[in-house]
């Protein structure tokens, strides 16, 4: 018998990959153990329950799970009594069969299915089974078109766990609103893990926002895969939108920021961005990926606009907000994109000026479209070389974008200490005080060093910039 059963204390270790949802599942799976009396560790070699939360989205993402898992094998081979599982969209994606390949999961648990996991972690360790514990949806059973009462059910335990359990430490929180995603991009496996789109109550969000804000949150991001849709109606009254993000910042008045990840590039409405800029506590900031600047290949990744589109978004949200930050996902090396189609996405950075962007190369994903149907046909080679190009056309708007800030002063708020410090012992001896130098970002996710005293961490200030690269900005602490 290789589980973890009849421990004493349970340490548990949770490595999470991919994105925003992933990070707040886990966070809410960690809630609900330590709650149970588990220890939270930083350290797989320190923890016998080690949970990987994990992401499908490219096959790089599973692959750097299934070597951890390599690891825990050998761990579990040299006799050492732990348990070991496996969280989110790969356990939806891979079903069973990761179980035969690797027999020696203890527990595998999809994205809809996580507020079993305190039960299931238990079954493992009570009652002296070898079977591994399973918990996926029935999402494909009904072809991805609604979702039955008892996932909606525990969708929604897993985020009102938040309303009982610990509080959050945290300065920053997340907090859904939409859940699965409706979209079929051909090249994404999400719709798949995640299931179809469903929207939460306003009332619940609300009441989820107010107690984190009890809690000392200076900024919440609302979440959710194409957040824009977002639409609830209670029989009597349907909340759009443009109405959620005006509730929740009428509403709480002592929450410094709200913004809110990632938008959709059709169906945002003019009145989502009016409440957006006449909102002083909603960021100006949009997480609006358009993937590509051809429009033949946006047709192709089934994304539903065209660059126009796209390009009249970005115009409506600069008309009403000049300084809004805009953050882009765009894809290299999709099936047949040509040398042209290339030309094309480069041209649309240049004319969206994004303030960053996340790139990725193409990778075919087991059961979407674009794997059943377009032959992965761009070499790795050449998805290499777009990749470099790309991302050195966006360092370049990227280091504009930074200097334009050269001589403003910004409101920041200050997330921790900088990892690198060059100039700690010059501004030791300078300013005779114990300061160093501290990370922090502005409402439009920008990153911005100075130095100042440790005690200002978790709290807002302000900035006067003087130095930009295409990362990030430094500057000096406004008194
Ligand atoms: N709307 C989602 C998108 C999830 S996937 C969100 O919340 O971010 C995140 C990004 O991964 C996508 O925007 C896309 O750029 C990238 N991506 C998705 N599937 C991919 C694939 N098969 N190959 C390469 N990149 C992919
Ligand atoms: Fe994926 Fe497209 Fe939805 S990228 S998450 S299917 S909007």
């Amino acid at each position: 018998m290789t589980t973890a059963k009849g421990q004493s204390q349970p340490r548990v270790f949770i490595e999470t990959f991919g994105c925003q949802m992933n990070i707040l599942d886990s966070e809410l799976v960690q809630n609900q153990l330590v709650d149970l009396g588990y220890e939270p560790v930083k350290n797989a070699d320190d923890a016998n329950v080690i949970l990987y939360n994990t992401c499908s989205v490219r096959d790089l993402s599973e692959q750097k799970v299934l070597s951890r898992l390599g690891i825990m094998k050998q761990r579990k081979e040299k006799g050492e009594n732990i348990i070991v599982g496996v969280l989110g969209c790969m356990a939806e994606r891979t079903n069973t069969d990761i179980l035969k390949k690797h027999p020696f999961i203890d527990l595998l648990a999809g994205p809809s299915q996580l507020d079993k996991v305190p039960h299931l972690l238990e079954n493992i360790r009570q009652e002296n089974q070898n079977q591994p514990q399973v918990a996926l949806s029935n999402f494909r059973l009904r072809k991805g078109k609604s979702v039955d009462e008892s996932t909606m059910d525990s969708l929604e335990a897993l985020d009102a766990s938040r309303l009982s359990g610990v509080e959050s430490k945290s300065k920053q929180a997340y907090i859904r609103i939409t859940r699965g995603c409706n979209k079929f991009c051909s090249f994404c496996v999400v719709p798949r893990t995640r299931g179809p789109e469903i929207h939460r109550s306003p009332d619940a969000i609300v009441e989820e926002a107010k107690r984190l804000v009890g809690q000392g949150v200076l900024e919440i991001t609302l979440l959710g895969q194409t957040i824009n849709h977002y639409t609830f109606s209670d029989g009597e009254k349907t909340t759009s939108f443009a109405n959620l993000i005006y509730r929740v910042h009428e509403e709480i008045p002592d929450l410094p920021r709200l913004r809110f990840l990632t938008s959709y590039p059709r169906d945002f409405t003019d009145e989502a961005l009016d409440v957006m800029a006449t909102s002083k506590r909603i960021c100006k900031y949009l997480h609006i990926p358009a993937q590509s600047g051809s429009n033949d290949v946006l047709k192709r990744m089934n994304r539903g606009y065209t660059t126009e589109i796209y390009l009249d978004l970005i115009e409506r949200a600069r008309k009403r907000m000049p300084d809004i930050s805009i953050i882009g996902d765009m894809i290299v090396g999709f099936p047949g994109e040509t040398e042209e189609d290339f030309q094309k996405s480069l041209a649309l950075l240049y004319k969206v000026r994004y303030k960053n962007i996340f790139v990725f190369k193409y990778s075919p994903r087991p059961g979407t479209v674009a794997e059943k149907k377009d032959p992965d046909d761009i070499s790795r080679e050449i998805k290499r070389d777009r990749n470099q190009r790309m991302l050195d056309v966006q360092h370049e708007i990227s280091l504009t974008h930074h200097q334009s800030f050269i001589g403003k002063t910004v409101h920041v708020l200050v997330e921790g200490t900088a990892k690198i410090n060059p100039n700690a012992n010059r501004d030791l001896i300078t300013l005779g005080k114990q300061q160093t130098r501290l990370t922090s970002r502005t409402e439009g996710d920008h990153i911005v060093s100075f130095d100042g005293p440790k005690s200002l961490v978790g709290q807002l200030t302000n900035v006067q910039i003087t130095g930009a690269t295409s990362l990030s900005l430094s500057g000096q602490l406004q008194t």
